[in-house]
């Protein structure tokens, strides 16, 4: 049995798919009980967890074969309460005894401060291995889905936000279904020892990603670049809380600076491109389509 956490999310909904798929047997960690149904439909056994109760997580993952984790991002969480979600998961990992894990982490999680959000990653990655656990984990970079939290100023105003002094600067997007992909695979042939999987995807500019969701909308987009200075009130100005403003900030600029660079033990390509996300993306969102 392979067990997934984070199952109603992009990652962990993808690597639960990818398992059912292959007809592996699959349990969706769920915290909201309303769910479940539907992933019995899709012929999942389901476990009620929330990653804040590392005993009753503990239960959930009991008897796998192998697991899925990830650390959500909480909104209104700060630095601590994120190290703690973090210390609960890992505990439960140790407490369950499951063989193999498969962490969803972030290109930068080697480095321990100054990336915001990823520094958090960190720490998760350090406390599995503290475990005893074998850990795959899966590097990523940004994920192509990010527009989703573009896509209420993108529609309402016809403006695409860029965090970062140039809109023409490449770089890797990947694809949520292909990191799926990658956990289950790992997930069903785990590696003799722990290992740090770098993935790599197609690159393209902020302009490219505009100017094919401009092209799917039939309607032109204005690009607009955000400098560094005005990023936190940006977010704020969009709804973001100050506290996550600021961590993202962190990490868009360690993204500047070029200090996000895969270093781990072997690269994996993901080749899903762009259009196809942004096409489910447009699927997907309830938000009025002008
Ligand atoms: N965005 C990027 O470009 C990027 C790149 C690299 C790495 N990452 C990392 O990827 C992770 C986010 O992955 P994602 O986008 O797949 O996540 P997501 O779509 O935001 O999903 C979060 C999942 O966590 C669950 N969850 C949240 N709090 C919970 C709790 N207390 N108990 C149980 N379940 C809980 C949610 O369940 P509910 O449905 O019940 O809320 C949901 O299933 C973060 O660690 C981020 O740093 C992101």
């Amino acid at each position: 049995m392979f067990t997934i956490i984070g199952s109603t999310g992009h990652v962990g909904g993808a690597t639960a798919a990818a398992l059912l798929e292959r007809r592996a047997p699959t349990r969706a960690v769920l915290r909201d009980p309303a769910r479940a149904s539907d992933w019995a439909a899709r012929g999942a056994a389901t476990a009620i967890a929330d990653l804040a109760d590392p005993a009753g997580l503990a239960e959930a993952l009991r008897g796998s074969t192998g697991a899925f984790v990830m650390l959500p991002t909480m909104p209104s969480g700060d630095d601590a309460q994120h190290r703690r979600l973090a210390d609960g998961i890992a505990r439960a990992v140790g407490d369950s005894g499951v063989p193999h894990v498969v962490l969803l982490s972030s290109i930068g999680a080697e480095l321990p401060d100054g990336t915001g959000p990823i520094r958090w990653l960190h720490h998760l990655e350090e406390r599995l291995q503290e475990t005893g656990v074998v850990l795959t984990a899966i590097r990523s970079w940004h994920f192509q889905e990010k527009v989703e939290d573009l896509l209420p100023t993108v529609l309402a105003d016809g403006v695409y936000p860029v965090f970062g002094e140039s809109a023409d600067v490449p770089m890797p997007m990947i694809a949520t279904v292909d990191i799926g992909v990658v956990a289950a695979e790992a997930l069903l042939a785990p590696p003799g020892a722990s290992e740090v999987v770098d993935l790599d995807g197609p690159s393209y500019t902020e302009r490219e990603v505009a100017d094919r969701l401009a092209a799917m909308l039939g309607r032109p987009l204005q690009v607009v670049t955000i400098p560094e200075i005005g990023w936190i009130d940006a977010m704020i100005g969009s709804g973001v809380p100050e506290h996550l403003a600021g961590e993202l900030a962190a990490l868009y600029g360690a993204g500047e600076r070029g200090i996000l660079q895969p270093r781990g033990d072997r690269l994996r390509r993901c080749e899903t491109p762009i259009e196809s996300t942004l096409r489910r993306v447009l699927e997907a969102t309830a938000l009025p389509i002008p």
